[in-house]
């Protein structure tokens, strides 16, 4: 699979982790953001990651900043991205097979109680439901065309 993949100055050293793990199964990583902890503003990451995910031919984008909840708010706001921040399995799993999330976020200062290689893995391995999960897909595609989408 292609993913691409972007931090801020928050989630260096996780990001690093995750590229090494997906890339030793196989996987092609497009390395975006800092790689180093210089203080940066992540919108400016998920400006860049975002666009070049819709411009480009990638499967999954994966973000991250000091909690992910920074690049999540910032994702959410881009059209045809559908960006979850997972923190164990179950989130994993549901952001597949209910939301069909095409990113994924973690942040780099968070404590989990599962590896992120593991939900990264199950987020892999799960299929999308389809179905009445596909209707509630659709229907945030449009809230996003929709009048909330052009600020009024
Ligand atoms: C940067 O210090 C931090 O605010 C950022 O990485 C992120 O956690 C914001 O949501």
């Amino acid at each position: 699979m292609r993913f691409i993949i972007g931090s801020d100055h928050g989630g260096v050293e996780r990001k690093r982790e995750i590229i090494e793990f997906l890339e030793k199964k196989g996987h092609s990583v497009e390395n975006r953001g800092v790689d180093t902890e210089d203080s940066v503003d992540y919108p400016d990451i998920v400006r860049d990651v975002c666009g070049q995910y819709k411009r480009g031919d990638y499967d999954y984008g994966i973000l991250l900043c000091g909690t992910g909840i920074g690049v999540s708010i910032c994702a959410n706001k881009i059209s045809g991205i559908r960006c979850a921040l997972l923190f164990d399995e179950y989130t994993a799993r549901m952001a597949k097979a209910h939301n069909n999330a095409n990113f994924i976020a973690f942040g780099g200062r968070n404590t989990y109680s599962t590896s992120i290689t593991a939900m990264i893995t199950t987020f892999i391995d799960t299929e999308f439901e389809g179905g009445r999960h596909q209707r509630r897909v659709g229907k945030i595609a449009v809230l996003e065309e929709d009048l909330f989408g052009k600020g009024q």
